[in-house]
């Protein structure tokens, strides 16, 4: 490498070991520039460098560095042979610095995966090992949280599924006892009712039976007072010696007549407690009228009035006798009512509607209604306010199970303070 000095004022200096030497006077002024050229001082193609030196601001001299191109090219290769080893080494560190973090991080992370994944196929028992304190090892530690939960969860499941089936099999086996049961159980109590039927039936029966000889006593009154008298008329003229064959059997004849008549009383009543077999179809207005014939001599004893607005020709179907019956549990209700009121002028009234498809029969008495604390319980069976002796309380829940159950009519009340309504629904017979 050759270096020379290019002064200002033109002169050029070769700058050797030994000493400053002027090479060439001839450079002056030239103007040096960097690159590659043929070298004026060995004739050969060199690189030149062009370094200017100022100093304060004044440039004093250009420094000129020649390198044959050889020892350029050689330089520029070792320099190219450096970069390269640089490269390498910067490449394989960054690779190995790369590997050391890559297993620094990725490794808890394919513990974390690997251990979800077997959680994931049902193992709960597994736990991620991982003690750092940096993220992963939080992640690790709320993953682990999340599976002891999980586990956790999954034991209640378990013990409640397991609750489950036991109480399911306790149940099986009970409803299959009460299966196997349920047989005699119905039979038993269908029994129960069919007694307690029965037991109802029979008490309604007796009621009846007493009201009838009640009433039975009523219309017998006048007849026993007339016959009576005949036989108290037969002893006077017997006494006088009067009796003749005449008077005997005039005498013989009323009271033919009479008992002839009480004994047709007990017919009738005996014909309508009969039970009626079959459904029929019945008139509305006779119905009414039998069961005031039945009643009439002991309403009449107590001063009871019947008005009655009666369509004649309106015929229903189902069975007379029990209709009749209901009838005469309501009356007698009435009759019961003016004597506990000690109403003296009482006044039933019985009148019929229809809209053509269902007759309605109210039948309403004076008596001053039912007390409201009351009202909803007297359909119940047994319910009554009347003493033992009086009444059973199955009156109106027999009235309304016959009407309502063998007729597809309805038995309703309305009340007032002064009156008591009962309302009879029927659907019309038509032929
Ligand atoms: N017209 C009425 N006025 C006032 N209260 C009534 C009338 N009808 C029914 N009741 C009341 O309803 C109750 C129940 O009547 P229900 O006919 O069912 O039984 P009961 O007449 O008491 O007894 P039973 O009819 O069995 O002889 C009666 O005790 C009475 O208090
Ligand atoms: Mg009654």
């Amino acid at each position: 490498m050759s270096v020379f000095l290019q002064k200002k004022d033109g002169n050029s200096f070769l700058i050797k070991k030994e000493s400053w030497k002027i090479i060439n006077d001839t450079f002056e002024n030239k103007i040096f520039f960097t690159g590659i050229v043929k070298s004026e001082l060995s004739n050969l193609q060199v690189y030149r460098y062009v370094y200017s030196v100022e100093l304060t601001g004044i440039k004093w001299a250009d420094l000129i560095f020649e390198l044959s191109l050889d020892e350029y090219n050689l330089q520029l290769k070792e320099i190219n042979q450096q970069i390269l080893n640089l490269i390498v080494v910067m490449v394989l560190g960054i690779f190995f610095i790369s590997f050391l973090l890559a297993k620094v991080v990725s490794k808890p992370i394919i513990k974390l995966s690997h251990t979800s994944k077997l959680v994931s196929q049902g193992d709960l028992s597994q736990r991620v090992k991982i003690d750092s304190k940096d993220e992963i090892g939080e992640l690790a530690k709320s993953f682990n949280e999340m599976i002891s939960s999980l586990e956790l969860s999954q034991k209640r499941l378990t013990n409640y599924k397991i609750d489950l089936e036991n109480k399911v099999e306790e149940r099986t086996k009970e409803l299959k006892e009460l299966n196997d049961n349920l047989e005699d159980r119905v039979i038993a109590e269908i029994k129960k009712r069919e007694e307690q039927q029965q037991l109802l039936i029979q008490q309604s029966k007796l009621a009846a039976m007493g009201e009838m000889i009640g009433n039975i006593a009523h219309q017998w009154r006048q007849p026993l007072n007339a016959l009576s008298l005949v036989v108290q008329n037969l002893k006077f003229s017997f006494d006088l010696g009067e009796v003749d064959d005449k008077q005997m059997n005039k005498s013989i004849q009323k009271i033919n007549l009479l008992t002839k008549n009480m004994s047709k009383t007990i017919d009738d009543f005996r014909n309508f407690f009969k039970p009626n077999k079959e459904k029929l179809k019945f008139n509305i207005y006779e119905s009414v009228n039998n069961a005031l014939h039945l009643v009439d001599a002991s309403f009449e004893n107590h001063n009871i009035v019947v008005e009655k607005i009666i369509d004649e020709n309106i015929n229903v179907f189902g069975y007379p006798n029990e209709f009749l019956q209901s009838l005469l549990n309501l009356l007698n209700n009435s009759k019961d009512a003016f004597i506990e009121n000690k109403i003296n002028n009482g006044k039933i009234v019985i009148e019929t509607k229809n809209d053509f498809k269902y007759v309605y029969i109210y039948i309403k008495d004076n008596a001053g209604g039912i007390a409201k604390e009351i009202e909803n319980k007297i359909f119940e069976p047994y319910f009554t306010t009347k003493s033992e002796s009086k009444g059973t309380g199955i009156g109106l829940y027999m009235a309304k199970t016959i009407i309502e159950q063998n007729m597809d009519g309805s038995l309703t009340n309305i009340n007032s303070d002064k009156e008591a309504i009962f309302i009879i629904k029927l659907p019309i017979y038509k032929d």
